[in-house]
């Protein structure tokens, strides 16, 4: 579809672009976004963690691999208990990742390759050493500065015991008790991840207001959206009931990243308001700014109301994500996503890794379900994946996912056919989860290894004095961006050939139809005029007429495999 724009404005950078585009045909709707994990993409300043100089000096390999635009894991100031998702101020660029001035150079030099830039904002807690929180400990008690957290007495006969019984994400409980000014003990804040990420109040109007600006302090730097954290949490039910039993067993990370999501504090209706509210900000900008929820809700047509049409533009597909490798339940979550979001008017997104969940070149190495998403595998696991089958099923399943209609999102390295890293020393380990939990869950440093650029270079060409926040494999070398650039069937040509073709092709806002006479195990459609055939079964698949533009991996005498995708022009 031809982009209609019906004006052009000069960004903060000096780079004109759209006013907005006629509804149906926004950038969003079709887009190829890459997430960049900032402390393991690029280190410019060789600390051993990445930098937003660094992601500027790669940035061009990323227009050239053809993506639509980039999201930005948190780079604000933190504490760094949760990887950047304490954020002690909103406004500013911790100093591990730069300055101010180092994200307007990334910014416009991403504008300049044709790249949006879009932000994560996180506002369903902040960092424990927050301004907003000091100064709530502070003022103490029944004071309005508490009112922007959710302070509460214990229960039993001295309040020892916590308010209710939530669990933190990370495990153990969701509540951690204060000390008065006095000596002696107070009440309980809410944290329903770390300790040190307090959860805001957001039925106190304040809250509202300092996120407006948040907002609007990197709309004025020319972002071009946000993806927004823990979307489905910002409103707990009122009075904060207990979870009934049923769901509390597993209303733990460890099974899964957002544990039971039949609890009183996901996917409450009153936080649309909220999304409603911030719809309206983004409409005063210019171009189409957007809005992507990682909402963890089910079904699908729930994950749906976050995007209607004064709300949300995009929600992440993580009923797509979790859905194991087999045919039969992949039709149907294609068909149901399609449904679900096409029926309120917005495109359904895909994706199959993020820095949450074990990459997917490893899970689909494992039995169907081995680990939960948000697990984690590591050196003591009861099932390790299958390398080379992961990887195989790995190719065949972006080669599915980027065929069908909508946005895909992409994760830094699974271009690659990074794998998870698995023997990973406890030592090393950083995620609060790991250590909440005594070391149970392995948790997500295992996706979260810096990526490897150069065969042979220091920390693989991460940056150029060999330091690296967590270690890096040796096998790695093999998988650096280097040793696959322009070499035929290398992992990176496969992904830089599909997307090149899906923009040929207008897969993005293309309509899937579904093709008749195939066995159960394989997934046929047209989009536009292109066959896709994933064969998930044993038997090997007659290819249908035409030119094979697509191959996830090579045929065998001129059929489709086992665990391969084609897409055939016809
Ligand atoms: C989101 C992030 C995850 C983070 C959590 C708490 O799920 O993706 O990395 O730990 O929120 O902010």
């Amino acid at each position: 579809m031809p982009h209609e724009n019906t004006a052009t404005a000069t960004l903060p950078s000096g780079h004109p672009r759209e006013l907005a585009s006629a509804p149906g045909s926004e950038w969003w709707r079709s887009a190829v976004i890459y997430q960049i994990y900032p402390r393991s993409f690029a280190d410019a300043s060789g600390d051993g963690i990445g930098d937003l100089a660094g992601i500027t000096q790669r940035l061009e390999s990323l227009a050239n691999l053809g993506v639509d635009a980039v999201w930005l894991s948190p780079f604000f100031r933190s504490p760094q208990k949760d990887a950047g998702y304490d954020v002690s101020d909103y406004c500013d660029v911790d100093p591990i990742f730069g300055t101010l001035d180092d994200f307007d150079a990334l910014r416009d030099r991403a504008h300049e390759l044709g790249l949006r830039v879009i932000v994560d904002l996180v506002p369903n807690h902040c960092s424990s050493e927050h301004e907003w929180f000091q100064e709530a400990m502070a003022a103490g008690p029944g004071s309005p500065e508490r009112d922007r957290f959710i302070f509460r007495p214990g229960t039993g006969d001295n309040g020892e015991l916590p308010p209710n019984n939530w669990h933190s994400m990370f495990g153990g409980p969701a509540w951690t008790r204060t000390t008065n000014a006095d000596g002696t003990p107070g009440d309980w804040y809410l944290h329903l991840f770390d300790s040190t990420q307090p959860d805001f109040d957001w039925t106190n109007p304040w809250v509202w207001e300092q996120f407006r600006q948040i907002l609007r302090f990197w709309l004025d730097r020319g972002a071009d959206g946000f993806r927004v954290d823990v979307a489905h949490g910002l409103m707990k039910a009122e009075g904060l009931p207990d979870i009934e039993e049923a769901a509390e067993e597993d209303s733990e990370l460890a099974e899964g990243l957002m544990g039971s999501l039949e609890v009183p504090y996901w996917g409450q209706d009153t936080v649309h308001a909220v999304y409603r509210d911030w719809h309206a900000v983004l409409a005063e900008y210019e171009g189409d700014r957007v809005l992507c929820a990682e909402a963890w809700v089910e079904p699908l047509a729930k994950a749906a109301l976050w995007v209607r049409p004064d709300e949300m533009h995009q929600a992440f597909n993580f009923s797509y994500l979790a859905t194991p490798w087999l045919a039969p339940r992949l039709r149907d979550v294609i068909t149901e996503s399609l449904e679900a979001f096409t029926g309120v008017g917005a495109p359904s997104t895909w994706v199959l890794s993020n820095h949450d969940v074990v990459r997917h070149a490893s899970r689909l190495g494992l039995a169907p379900y081995a680990a939960g998403p948000g697990a984690g595998i590591g050196p003591s696991s009861p099932e390790k994946p299958d390398a080379a089958l992961g990887l195989h099923r790995a190719r065949a399943a972006t080669a599915l996912m980027l065929a069908l209609p909508g946005s895909a999102y992409l994760y830094q390295g699974e271009e690659l056919g990074l794998p998870e890293v698995i023997e990973l020393d406890d030592e090393y380990r950083q995620d609060p989860s790991f250590h909440r939990t005594g070391g149970e869950v392995y948790g997500r440093d295992g996706c979260r290894v810096p990526i490897p650029w150069e065969p042979d270079a220091p920390a693989f060409g991460f940056n150029t004095t060999g330091e690296s926040w967590l270690p890096q494999p040796e096998t790695f070398a093999r998988f650096a961006h280097a040793a696959q650039a322009d070499v035929e069937g290398s992992t990176l040509e496969l992904y830089r050939l599909a997307l090149a073709l899906r923009a040929e092709h207008g897969f993005g806002l293309g309509t899937l139809t579904w093709l008749e006479g195939y066995a159960d195990e394989v997934l046929a459609f047209r989009n536009g005029g292109v066959t896709v055939i994933a064969n998930l079964g044993d038997a090997p698949v007659e290819l249908p007429a035409g030119e094979v533009i697509l191959a996830s991996d090579p045929l065998e005498a001129g059929a489709v495999p086992s665990d391969t995708t084609v897409w055939v022009a016809a």
